[in-house]
């Protein structure tokens, strides 16, 4: 309670950075469960939200963080696998989340998809904090478990605590270079003007305390006047993924951003053709601290207040596209809702022209922000959809009035058997990457080689 009456609500934390770099063992280290170790080969396939309250946090900061401080209920961590586009957590009008972890390999540096989270990080002007993680693997570490980062600075050779600081200088060069200025966090004064830099290890939980102290303390200045909504409206979320799910056919895992769902509330939901109008047949939610995409044991709850992560069971929506708006009916007007639902997916509708490529992604966000690339290299986009590559966009392209046009570009996206058969064949070109500037550039090779 903020004590004036209005209640906080949870901020909601993006975890983003380049492949294997830490994301996920950070917030394992943080629920102490080992999210990692049940995942298939390490990678994440989905995208996860986990909520961690405030005792949680507490408990881990120790004697960095006074919980009488604080009146915001905890965080709510969003995992985003290293190929997947941030954007996919977009509200009307911006990003989803309030604030941002951006981990980065401290041997590995700058990455290319950390410098495509940082593209979109400033489009959205999220703040966000750096999580320089992998500390324990400087050469001549002595590890110190769980401790702060200043505690076990001090317990390392002058070799050891130089090396790190020339890795975390060469980190803070290229956030300078990207146009952000940035230091330690503990210099900084001012979060909004400069960025933080954490030097963490997920594998030993040295800087973890930091961690979380900082971003409390990021949430709680900052972002308190934009907490204290309506905790009791009809309910506003966001797709996170469209999953199968036994006995309840497809499902949306949702990202609750504001207000409240019901297990009896009609929704609207953004599909592929046309807005979704469906009754909830049952809210399932991860218990505290575990993970939604790994989670078997559901609860089914009532209701639901954001910001909270919930699996949504309905009839028909198997249409429902990640990165889509999630809206509560309830006493409101159903026509005026869908309308908003409308509205939504038209401003992240992507321009097409007569002739072009075709582009298939993820999500919403990853088709916006592949489009608006594709926009400012000149190249015209004929059809654009999330979903799988199938015989029907090989079709299209195959019907380009000049070769370049003749391709499909595909965003972290699979190609169906059919049309992978038909591209065999024909004369499409399929391009193919996780990355999308790599993906653009790739493409743009391409037509330099036929146009020679
Ligand atoms: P994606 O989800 O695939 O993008 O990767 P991620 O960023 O979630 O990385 P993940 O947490 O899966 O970690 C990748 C690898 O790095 C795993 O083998 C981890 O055990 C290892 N790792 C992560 N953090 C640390 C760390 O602080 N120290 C050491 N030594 N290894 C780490
Ligand atoms: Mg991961």
């Amino acid at each position: 309670d903020a004590g004036d009456g209005t209640q906080l609500r949870t901020p909601i934390v993006a975890v983003l950075g380049h492949v294997d770099h830490g994301k996920t063992s950070l917030l394992d280290e943080v629920r102490g469960s080992a999210v990692t170790a049940g995942e298939a080969g390490a990678i994440t396939q989905h995208i996860g939200a986990t909520a961690v309250p405030l005792s949680t946090i507490s408990d881990i900061a120790g004697s960095l963080v006074n919980p009488d401080d604080f009146d915001l209920p905890g965080l709510l961590f969003i995992d985003t696998p290293g190929h997947h586009s941030f954007s996919t957590l977009r509200s009307r009008g911006g990003a989803l989340a309030d604030i941002a972890i951006l981990v980065v390999d401290v041997n590995d540096g700058f990455q290319p998809q950390t410098h495509e989270a940082l593209d979109i990080l400033k489009r959205t002007q999220t703040p966000f904090i750096v999580a320089a993680n992998k500390i324990d693997t400087i050469p001549g570490w002595n590890p110190n478990p769980d401790t702060p980062v200043q505690a076990t600075l001090e317990r390392q050779s002058d070799r050891a605590e130089s090396r790190l600081n020339e890795k975390l200088y060469e980190l803070i060069g290229e956030l300078s270079e990207e146009g952000f200025s940035a230091d330690m966090y503990w210099r900084v004064q001012n979060f909004r003007e400069n960025i933080g830099v954490v030097p963490v290890s997920a594998e030993t939980g040295e800087g973890i305390p930091d961690l979380l102290t900082v971003l409390m303390g990021l949430s709680q200045r900052y972002l308190k006047s934009e907490m204290s909504i309506d905790t009791e409206g009809p309910g506003i979320g966001t797709v996170l993924e469209v999953k199968e799910e036994r006995g309840f056919g497809a499902t949306i895992d949702t990202v609750l951003y504001d207000g409240t769902l019901r297990g009896d509330d009609t929704i609207v939901v953004g599909g592929k053709n046309e807005p979704i109008i469906t009754d909830v047949r049952a809210l399932l939610q991860p218990r505290p601290l575990a993970e939604i995409r790994t989670e078997k044991q559901f609860e089914q709850v009532d209701i639901v207040r954001a910001a909270a992560g919930v699996k949504i069971a309905a009839p028909d929506l198997d249409d429902a596209m990640a990165g889509a708006p999630v809206r509560v009916v309830r006493d409101r007007n159903l026509e005026e809702v869908v309308a908003e639902v409308r509205a939504e997916l038209a401003d992240i509708e992507v321009v097409t022209e007569e002739q072009g490529v075709v582009v298939k992604a993820d999500t919403l966000g990853s088709l916006e922000a592949i489009a608006a690339a594709l926009g400012e290299a000149e190249i015209p986009i004929v059809r654009a959809e999330v979903g799988d590559v199938a015989p029907r966009d090989v079709a299209v392209a195959s019907t380009a009035d000049e070769p370049k046009h003749a391709a499909i570009l595909a965003f972290n996206v699979d190609v169906l058997d059919d049309a992978a058969r038909e591209i065999e064949q024909g004369n499409v070109n399929l391009f193919a990457d996780d990355v999308i500037y790599q993906l653009i550039e790739e493409y743009e090779e391409h037509v330099a080689a036929i146009e020679d």
